[in-house]
C-alpha cells in the first residue's frame, strides 16, 4: 500500500481515549487529571506501557517529559516530533491535550502495524504541566526543553498549598536521568481540539493555525484590614475585595479599550480570611492577557497595572504586582502549515486557515524547529469545561491528517 492510502484506526483511537478519560473521571464528564497529581501519574504509567509495547525507545527527563523515539531508516537525521499534554484542568475534558497525545501514539501503531519505515526517526512526547492551573506557568516542560524557561524556576514554583513542583514529579516518580534540554529537531507537529467555535461555525473539518496569540500572566495581591462587619462604619473600610473587583472590571474593559484582537481575563482569585462577617484582608487574583499583537499586550498591561495603583491607593489596600510569564505571539512555519491544509484537501476535509487562541506546547517547539497545528472542531466552542466535546469521526479525521503530515515530513531527505 502506498503511504498516502494509509489510515488510522478511528476505533482504537477512540478506545485509547475513553481509556485515559476513565483516569480522573468526573461525575460531569469531563477530567480532573492535575499535573503531577496522583491521575497524572496513572495515566503517564499507562501512556509508558503502550510505548513499550511499540518497542519505542522511552525516555523521561528531569522535567518529566516522557519521549518514545522510533527508529527511521536513518538514524542520524534529526526527527519530526508530535505530542502534547496528559494534564488536564481542574474540571477539563476529555480531550483537551490528550487528544494531541493519543493522536501521535496511533500514528505510530499504525507505521507499526503496517511495518512502515520512514527516512527519520519520529518523537512522540507527553511534556509535563501543560495547563499552568496547578503550578503556573503553563507550558513550562516545553519551555525549559526550549531553553526558553530556567529549570531552577520552575522546580521551585508551588501549588495552592504550597507543595513544589519538582516535589511533586519526585512523589510520583517522573523526575528522570535525563537533562530536559533540546535535541535537534525537523518538524513538531501539535495535534489539538480548538477550543473555541470558528470551525463549527464555518462548517470546517480540519483548522491549520498561522500561529498562537501572545500569552501575559500577572499575579495580584492586595492586602487590607480584617475586621468585623457590623460595627465598623463603611467609611473608612480598606477592603481588598472590593478593591480587586474594581480592578476586574478594568481588565475585561480592557479589549474594547485597546482594540485589536486582544482578551483579557481574571480567571482565579482566593480571598482571605473568606468569611461573610469579616472585612477580606488578603486577595490574590490572577490576569491573563492575550493578542497577536505582543506591543499591544504590553500597553494594555501598562494601562490596566496604573489602573491597579490608583484604586489600590483610593481604599488604602497596598498592592503587590508579579510579573508571572510571557510568551511571544507564535507565527508558525507557513510551509508546514500549508502541508497540514493540503493533507486536509487530499483527504477531501474541509480546513480553514486561522488562528489560535489557546496556549500550547508548540509555542515554545516553534522557537527552536518548524511548527504547525492541526485542530479539530469542539462541540459549541466549549472547552476547560466538563462538557467539552469532539465528535468520535472528527478525532479520526485529524488523526489521518497528521498521519499524513509526519509521513511527509518524516520522509524528508
Ligand atoms: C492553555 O490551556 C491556555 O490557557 O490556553
Ligand atoms: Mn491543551
Ligand atoms: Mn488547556
Amino acid at each position: 500500500m502506498e503511504t498516502k492510502d494509509l489510515r488510522i484506526s478511528g476505533s482504537r483511537l477512540r478506545k485509547s481515549l475513553e481509556e485515559m478519560a476513565a483516569i480522573g473521571a468526573t461525575p460531569g464528564g469531563g477530567v480532573q487529571r492535575l499535573t503531577l497529581s496522583d491521575e497524572d501519574k496513572v495515566a503517564r504509567d499507562l501512556f509508558v506501557k503502550w510505548l513499550r509495547e511499540l518497542d519505542l525507545d522511552v525516555t523521561i527527563d528531569d522535567m518529566g517529559n516522557i519521549f518514545g523515539r522510533r527508529a527511521g531508516a536513518d538514524n542520524r537525521l534529526a526527527p519530526v516530533m508530535s505530542g502534547s499534554h496528559i494534564d488536564s484542568q481542574p474540571k477539563g475534558g476529555r480531550f483537551d491535550g490528550i487528544l494531541g497525545v493519543m493522536g501521535p501514539l496511533e500514528v505510530l501503531r499504525t507505521l507499526h502495524e503496517n511495518k512502515v519505515e520512514t527516512h527519520r526517526p519520529i518523537d512522540i512526547v507527553d511534556w509535563t504541566n501543560e495547563e499552568g492551573s496547578r503550578f503556573a506557568p503553563a507550558m513550562v516542560a516545553s519551555g525549559v526543553w526550549a531553553g526558553a524557561l530556567e529549570k531552577e524556576w520552575a522546580y521551585n514554583r508551588t501549588d495552592i498549598n504550597g507543595k513544589r513542583f519538582e516535589d511533586e514529579l519526585i512523589r510520583i516518580g517522573y523526575k528522570g536521568e535525563i537533562p530536559c534540554r533540546q535535541h535537534p529537531l525537523h518538524a513538531y507537529f501539535e495535534y489539538h481540539i480548538e477550543q473555541g467555535p470558528i470551525l463549527e461555525r464555518k462548517g470546517k473539518l480540519i483548522g491549520a493555525p498561522k500561529g498562537i496569540l501572545c500569552l501575559h500572566w500577572y499575579d495580584i495581591y492586595l492586602e487590607g484590614t480584617a475586621n468585623q462587619v457590623g460595627p465598623t462604619p463603611m467609611k473608612g473600610r480598606n477592603d481588598a475585595l472590593c478593591a480587586a473587583a474594581e480592578m476586574i472590571l478594568k481588565v475585561n474593559q480592557l479589549p474594547t479599550k485597546m482594540g485589536g484582537d486582544m482578551v483579557a481575563t481574571v480567571g482565579e482569585i482566593q480571598n482571605y480570611p473568606n468569611s461573610r462577617n469579616i472585612i477580606p484582608d488578603k486577595v490574590h487574583f490572577t490576569v491573563d492577557i492575550r493578542s497577536w499583537d505582543d506591543d499591544l499586550a504590553i500597553a494594555a498591561w501598562e494601562d490596566v497595572r496604573k489602573a491597579f495603583e490608583e484604586i489600590a491607593g483610593q481604599r488604602g489596600c497596598p498592592i503587590r504586582i508579579e510579573e508571572t510569564w510571557r510568551v511571544a505571539h507564535s507565527p508558525f512555519d507557513e510551509r508546514l502549515v500549508q502541508r497540514v491544509l493540503q493533507s486536509a484537501e487530499n483527504l477531501g476535509y474541509p480546513a480553514l486557515h486561522m488562528v489560535s487562541g489557546a496556549g500550547h506546547d508548540a509555542s515554545y517547539m516553534n522557537q527552536i524547529t518548524s511548527t504547525a497545528m492541526i485542530f479539530v472542531p469542539s462541540i459549541g466552542g466549549r472547552s476547560h469545561v466538563e462538557v467539552e466535546n469532539t465528535t468520535w469521526e472528527d478525532c479520526e479525521a485529524g488523526a489521518n491528517v497528521l498521519l499524513q503530515c509526519m509521513l511527509a515530513s518524516a520522509n524528508e531527505k
